[in-house]
């Protein structure tokens, strides 16, 4: 299963002021090992007719997350945002405001195929999923799923919107396929302007051998196909593997 999908909603004209010079003006929330986080007003930064853009209206207050560059999975670690049965973020709106072509989102599941309840895992995962936070445009995802950041060389900043829907809330129950569901419509319609993202950011296949390189984008290809009808697909393969830098 996809746990993101970018969302076809443009950044241009989302902002008042510039969002990282805000947060500098600002408190951070928490400051430790590495890692800031803010908590903006969205009306202090954002134009209200560019977050009316989204299908369901957003709380008052946004997220920001900063973490140093290189900082792997330190603060916080491998987790997840939903506490069964009752608590916590089903999704969230994510991207990058500094920091996209250098860093990683990573989602995880218990290795031996048994569900993860837990907060933090308790035993072996592993990877399922991966991807580059865009900065063009937002991303939706998965926080029920265990998850974790691989930060590169650039000091990376977030920004994280929490639709009023994204919180759990046992009147009204979700999970990440409703949120899909929900958001379809606005996906982006081109699967390679999908890719493109991950083409661009070359910068994630340091560290990573032929083979995992390999792995990370047929695993792309294959999640984001399910997306599509099968006439759309024919051709896309070939042009898609073509794209796999060989080193
Ligand atoms: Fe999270």
């Amino acid at each position: 299963m996809k746990h993101s999908h970018v969302l076809d909603i443009p950044l241009d004209g989302a902002y008042k002021v510039d969002p990282i010079a805000h947060c500098q003006s600002l408190q951070p929330f928490v400051d430790t090992n590495g890692y800031r986080l803010f908590i903006i007003n969205n009306a202090d930064v954002f134009n209200e007719e560019w977050l009316a853009k989204f299908p369901v209206p957003m709380t008052s207050t946004s997220f920001v997350f900063v973490r140093e560059p290189r900082s792997q999975e330190l603060m916080p670690p491998v987790h997840k945002d939903y506490f069964p049965p009752d608590r916590g973020y089903i999704y969230a709106i994510n991207y990058t405001l500094q920091g996209c072509e250098s860093s990683r989102l990573m989602w995880y599941e218990n290795a031996d195929g048994t569900p993860a309840v837990t907060q933090y895992p308790d035993r072996e995962v592993v990877e399922v999923d991966c991807v580059v936070c865009p900065s063009d445009r937002p991303l939706l995802m998965d926080t029920t799923t265990y998850h974790g950041i691989k930060v590169g060389d650039t000091e990376r900043w977030v920004m994280s919107l929490r639709p009023v829907d994204s919180s759990y809330d046992s009147n009204n129950p979700i999970t990440w396929s409703d949120v899909v569901e929900q958001y379809r419509n606005i996906f982006m319609s081109e699967i390679t302007q999908e890719m493109k993202i991950t083409a661009i950011a070359g910068d994630i296949y340091d560290g990573m051998t032929q083979k995992e390189v390999d792995a990370f984008v047929i695993r792309q290809i294959e999640a984001s196909l399910e997306l599509l009808p099968e006439a759309d697909v024919n051709g896309m393969y070939e042009e898609i593997l073509a794209e796999i830098p060989q080193r």
